[in-house]
């Protein structure tokens, strides 16, 4: 098992003050920076691009930068997002006309490279690509919106996954976002998730060190 991750996502942080934001929740104990871009048009809402990503990197960000591209087509900004600084690019199956060139563009970039299931995506989607990946994340919400509840079924669905990595023999991440809080994310951790994005849950507390601790004893606990 890999050691725990939290990636706070910068959706729910304050834009207007976001490097300090970054700033505070690294410094109260996250682990990633999680990156949600949206495009208005894959998912129905609109966020930030690689010219965000640069000035957290020239702000002197120095931790993983999670880049969660909910965007259609995909291909086009791997580039971009990679020159940027990104760590970890992750997509949707549904936004790649071939998910197997996607993961190995992202790669040829530097960057470890996941693939992002939906709740209603199923499982399969992994055969012949799970080999290929560093990361798999499953949405426990649908994507678009911070704030949403935790789609129960999702942890059945990481249980299958966990199986999946586990059969595979490779240090894969298994990383969940949507809902996830200090009060259910032990059950997600039992159900195998290592890694975990969570955002109005750290952003909206007052005290970011305080919930990211809660979190961390939870999962090991
Ligand atoms: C949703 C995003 C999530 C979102 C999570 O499409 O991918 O990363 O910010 O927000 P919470 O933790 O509030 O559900
Ligand atoms: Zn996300």
């Amino acid at each position: 098992m890999q050691s725990t991750v939290i990636a706070p996502s910068i959706l729910s942080a304050n834009f207007a003050k976001l490097g300090e934001e970054v700033d505070n929740v690294l410094a109260a104990g996250a682990d990633w920076v999680h990156f949600d871009v949206m495009d208005n048009h894959y998912v129905p809402n609109l966020t930030i691009g690689p010219l965000v990503c640069e000035a957290l990197r020239k702000h002197g960000v120095t931790a993983p930068i999670d880049v969660h591209l909910m965007v259609e087509p995909v291909d086009r900004i791997v580039p971009d997002f990679a020159k940027a600084g990104a760590s970890i690019i992750t997509f949707h199956p549904e936004a790649s006309a071939h998910v197997h060139r996607t993961v190995q563009l992202i790669k040829s970039h530097g960057c470890q490279a996941g693939l992002v299931l939906n709740p209603g995506t199923p499982v399969e989607v992994l055969d012949w690509v799970l080999d290929d990946l560093d990361v798999v994340l499953l949405m426990s919400v649908n994507p678009g919106f911070g704030g949403q509840s935790f789609i129960p079924s999702t942890l059945a669905k990481l249980r299958r996954v966990r199986e999946m990595i586990d059969r595979s023999g490779r240090a894969i991440r298994l990383e969940v976002d949507g809902g996830v809080k200090a009060d259910n994310i032990a059950e997600i951790a039992a159900a195998g998730a290592d890694s975990f994005v969570a955002g109005s849950a750290i952003f909206g507390a007052a005290d970011y060190a305080q919930v990211i601790g809660q979190m961390k004893a939870a999962v090991a606990a």
